[in-house]
């Protein structure tokens, strides 16, 4: 038997402004696709926004239904639109930012499972790090380098 360890490394800002300046834009995007949340279920409006290599900023944000499985999370939204309209351009990093009504709003969001899997499913097809910012009401920012740091022992495309 051996014992393996997993360990990961990722920046914390206390804003968003003292990240790289393509990437304060990226993350004022995610905040402003909040504004098109359709949740009046949870009231947890999530935006997500990718940049593009060519500098293009693609937007999406949680799609709630009254059938709650059926939710669409943002960060899915915003890869199906890119995956639909922009797949020619890689995709550099990807922000996710949040408005609540009573979440703790220093916790940046964080992708959830089914998220992270699709995420990587994107960095896999394009074989290019896809950066991965995660911001919080208050601004604190979590900057992680790749999908694959938050998806240990991921599965993908190798394993078929
Ligand atoms: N949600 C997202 O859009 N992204 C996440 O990373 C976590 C959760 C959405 C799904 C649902 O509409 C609401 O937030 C509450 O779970």
């Amino acid at each position: 038997m051996k014992k393996n360890r997993i360990e990961f490394v990722y920046n914390e800002h206390e804003s968003p402004l003292t990240l790289e300046a393509p990437y304060i834009t990226l993350v004022a995007a995610a905040k402003d696709a909040c504004g098109d949340a359709y949740a009046p279920y949870s009231n947890f409006n999530v935006g997500a926004a990718v940049l593009l290599e060519d500098g293009t900023i693609v937007k999406g944000s949680n799609q709630e239904n009254a059938s709650f499985p059926l939710c669409i999370c943002a960060e899915a939204n915003v890869l199906s639109n890119y995956g639909s309209n922009f797949k020619e351009i890689p995709i550099v990093a990807l922000a996710v930012s949040v408005q609540g009504k009573e979440q703790i709003k220093d916790k940046p969001i964080s992708p959830c499972g089914a998220c992270r899997q699709i995420i990587s499913e994107y960095q896999n097809r394009q074989e290019k790090e896809i950066h991965i910012i995660l911001s919080s009401e208050s601004g604190r920012t979590f900057e992680i380098q790749n999908i694959f740091n938050i998806l240990p022992l991921s599965f993908g495309h190798q394993d078929l």
